[in-house]
């Protein structure tokens, strides 16, 4: 390609970018892939929007409310655009809204769905090229018009939208929003990862259940798994880096689907999830999330078996009503999920369980409700992360009649966090006394206390004498002396 002076002069003084994520860890991982894709690009990170050339948000769609967030960003920032800014949206929000963003949001110069990511760095090459065009030859864009090219198609670039170029900013659109039928995985060896002692590793990406009200299907694309032998070189390669603990990701971990060359080789979810287990120097390897009607016994058995293996499972129920769940086609009913819990509760080890339950599907009577909240003391979560239901574009479940009215959510909710917490105040009681090994993960120094993280996945802070101060990413012993809804306190043993 040849360079346009501006572009070079980009280039000699340094490209940079910022990037903000929103939603789940699966959105918090690919953004540390973004990141050391854009790196390896010769782009530097900056910490505010003011500092960078390139802005970039990395959006969910969830609910609606994580869905407005990046609107509301974008409005915050849009005069930066004059000064010669360009903004990105990557992510569910992008995905599902798609070229409406550039009318909604007229300086944003990049929309990519996540499973284009593959194709970022040709993004990123056209980007910065259409820019150096479009500012070097005014005449490129004839009546300011600007330039727009799709990734994935041999698309020309085309003029596009008169009314809303300015001479000062030509528009210049890239989208990657045509790749959810594809197989690849976003694997890349650059990814960036924050923290040095636990890492995330996506082993299977996309969802093919279609819960009615999930837009995950229609933001992430069709479900693909990568190979055991690519998970298994890239969590090696982490515990020489130094990493002890490995969350392996993805929208439906159950559904795993190994595809490794050698068939002799293939492993289910539970032997991969063992064998990452068994890397030399991986202290502690968790997984999310995992769908009811895949979740295997195999899965407790590997648990059982595997010391390295975190006694926490996090088994997303949504709702307690037969009625219910089958509205959402959820694919299981309450017993089928219960006889799972009781897998769980017949292990040798104490794993904790929690889960993820929705409030106000449409036609969620009080007593399908009241179902739900039984349903709490039956099992005994360890935690909940509840919702209020937020209808969603494309999904099923918007066009369901008996809408349930938002005050009445509320008040499920409430009742239900409630609840909850009443069931944890009694079993987090239990812990006191015992002694938990915890990787410490940093200090409150307002309080004097490290921070720590248990097997079961709670959180245990601590006080410890000074002479003994743990480091953060090292492993301790901590006796529990108190315990609230939430959180352990304790005392280092030393
Ligand atoms: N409305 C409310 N909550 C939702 N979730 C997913 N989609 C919706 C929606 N449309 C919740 C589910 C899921 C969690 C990640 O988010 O409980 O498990
Ligand atoms: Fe949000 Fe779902 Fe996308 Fe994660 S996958 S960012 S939770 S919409």
């Amino acid at each position: 390609m040849k360079m346009s002076r501006r572009y070079t002069e980009f280039m000699s003084v340094g490209k940079t970018f910022y990037l903000e994520t929103f939603g789940c860890q699966m959105n918090v991982h690919d953004s540390e892939k973004v990141i050391g894709t854009l790196l390896h690009e010769g782009y530097r990170q900056v910490e505010s929007v003011e500092q960078a050339d390139l802005i970039l948000y990395n959006t969910c769609s969830i609910r609606d409310k994580a869905e407005q967030k990046v609107f509301h960003r974008l409005a915050d920032f849009k005069k930066l655009q004059a000064s010669g800014k360009k903004f990105g949206v990557l992510g569910c929000v992008a995905q599902q809204e798609g070229e409406k963003i550039f009318e909604r949001a007229p300086h944003v110069s990049l929309v990519c769905g996540s499973a284009s990511y593959t194709n970022l760095p040709q993004m990123l090459t056209q980007l910065e090229a259409l820019d150096a065009a479009s500012s070097r030859t005014p005449a490129f864009s004839p009546a300011d018009g600007g330039i727009s090219l799709t990734t994935g198609t041999a698309r020309e670039p085309e003029f596009r939208s008169p009314q809303l170029a300015t001479r000062n900013s030509p528009l210049v659109r890239i989208t990657g929003l045509d790749d959810r039928a594809t197989d690849k995985c976003f694997e890349t060896e650059y990814t960036a990862r924050t923290n040095p002692h636990r890492g995330y590793i996506t082993i299977i990406e996309g969802c093919d259940k279609f819960c009615a009200y999930c837009v995950v299907p229609f933001t992430r694309g069709k479900e693909r798994s990568r190979t055991s032998e690519s998970v298994l070189a890239e969590a090696r390669q982490m515990a020489d880096l130094g990493y002890t603990e490995i969350q392996l990701l993805g929208q439906n971990v159950n559904s795993y689907k190994d595809s490794a060359g050698n068939p002799s080789s293939r492993k289910s979810f539970a032997e991969l999830l063992a064998a990452v287990g068994e890397v030399p120097g991986i202290k502690r390897v968790r997984f999310t999330t995992s769908h009811p009607r895949d979740f295997g016994r195999d899965i407790v058995d590997a648990i059982d078996a595997v010391p390295t293996l975190c006694e926490h499972v996090h088994l997303p129920v949504q709702s307690g009503s037969n009625k219910v769940l089958g509205a959402m086609q959820r694919l299981y009913t309450r017993e089928q999920y219960l006889e799972r819990i009781a897998w769980m509760k017949s292990a040798k080890r104490d794993i904790a369980i929690t889960t993820d339950i929705i409030v106000g599907f449409p036609g969620e009577s009080e007593e399908d409700f009241m179902q739900t909240l039984n349903l709490l003391a039956e099992v005994g979560y360890d935690g909940v992360f509840t919702f209020k239901y937020s209808p969603r574009p494309n999904t099923p479940a918007l066009g369901l009649e008996d809408a349930i009215p938002d005050a009445e959510k509320s008040r499920r909710l409430e009742a239900l966090m409630q609840h909850q917490k009443e069931i944890q105040i009694g079993s987090y009681k239990k812990y006191i006394g015992t002694i938990q090994e915890v990787m410490v993960e940093g200090k409150n120094e307002a309080r004097n206390q490290f921070i720590g993280r248990t097997s079961q996945n709670k959180t245990l802070n601590f006080i410890a004498p000074e002479a003994s101060a743990p480091q953060s990413g090292t492993y301790v012993k901590v006796r529990a002396t108190q315990s609230f809804p939430n959180s352990l306190l304790g005392e280092m043993v030393v």
